[in-house]
């Protein structure tokens, strides 16, 4: 993927500076209002944008589909282009079945001549399983679980499907959690920068939602997951896992007691503008 390219045609998309305007093409505010789900239109315009410019021997893969949002702006006027989607249909006390067809039915509107393959589970799992993508991933989408362990994973798990050149768009990257993620991963590992970031001035900002954030990956020796990183990998898909299926269990059965507590706990870790970074 040509990441210089990328980031030279972003400004096209909008009128003026991409932080302080809306995109100049309303059809992302079409998909943003018929579709359920968290992605803005600036975001659609720049998710779409990637796709444009990604080669056809590398694919596009997003964690976190929900109802198909973001998708669906990905794939516009891309039929020539592979994406792969991971969905484990678990936030949000998601009745599965019931979010997965809304999913089929909104990619059947505007995806509907392209080539999307849903991989449904854990994407710890899904990513570290030989064969699931068939080409280098040229540009990875995250908008998963939002904990300081999964940004971190989602980042080193990643890696070794990554192209040599890669373009990484991380979603909800204002909060902290997310920031703080990023420094701990771009520690121990070389060939990551941050090169743009859509910051959120408000919770849920009309225009980046809680931030997008732009990450290139240069291959600098051969990617492998780390004894340690592996480690973390298996508490992720063994423990914590499982922790989260029994609170968004809770969630569906005690929405509101649930409720207060994830606001008192999460308050800090996603609290855009507070400073603590
Ligand atoms: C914020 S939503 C995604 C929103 C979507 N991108 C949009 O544009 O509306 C996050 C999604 O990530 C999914 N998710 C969370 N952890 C996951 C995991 N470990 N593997 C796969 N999907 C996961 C959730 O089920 C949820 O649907």
């Amino acid at each position: 993927m040509d990441t210089a390219r990328f980031f030279e045609g972003v400004p096209a998309l909008f009128p003026g500076d991409p932080q302080d305007t809306d995109p100049l093409d309303s059809y992302w505010d079409v998909v943003k209002k018929d579709v359920s789900g968290y992605t803005s239109s600036n975001e659609l315009a720049v998710l779409n944008h990637a796709a444009q410019l990604m080669p056809e021997s590398e694919a596009y893969l997003e964690v976190g589909t929900f109802k198909g949002r973001s998708l669906c702006g990905a794939v516009r006027d891309a039929a020539d282009k592979k994406f792969y989607a991971m969905e484990n249909f678990m936030e949000f006390g998601m009745a599965g079945q019931e979010a997965r067809t809304e999913l089929m039915r909104n990619l059947g509107v505007y995806g509907a001549d392209s080539d999307v393959e849903l991989l449904e589970g854990d994407c710890f799992k899904l990513m570290v399983q030989p064969g699931a993508i068939d080409r280098p991933v040229g540009v990875y989408f995250y908008d998963g679980e939002h904990t300081l362990l999964s940004h971190y994973l989602a980042l080193a798990v990643v890696e070794p499907l990554l192209a040599d050149e890669a373009l990484v768009l991380v979603d909800d990257a204002t909060w902290p959690v997310v920031q703080r993620a990023h420094r701990l991963f771009m520690k121990r590992h070389p060939g990551w920068t941050i090169e743009a970031t859509w910051d959120a001035r408000e919770a849920d900002d009309p225009r980046w939602a809680n931030g997008l954030h732009a990450l290139v990956f240069r291959r600098t020796k051969p990617s492998r997951l780390s004894r340690s990183d592996e480690s973390l990998r298996r508490y992720q898909t063994t423990v914590q896992d499982r922790v989260n299926a029994v609170a968004w269990k809770a969630a569906d059965a005690m929405p509101g007691v649930v409720k207060a507590g994830a606001k008192v706990l999460l308050s800090r870790s996603r609290a855009i503008g507070s400073g603590d970074r």
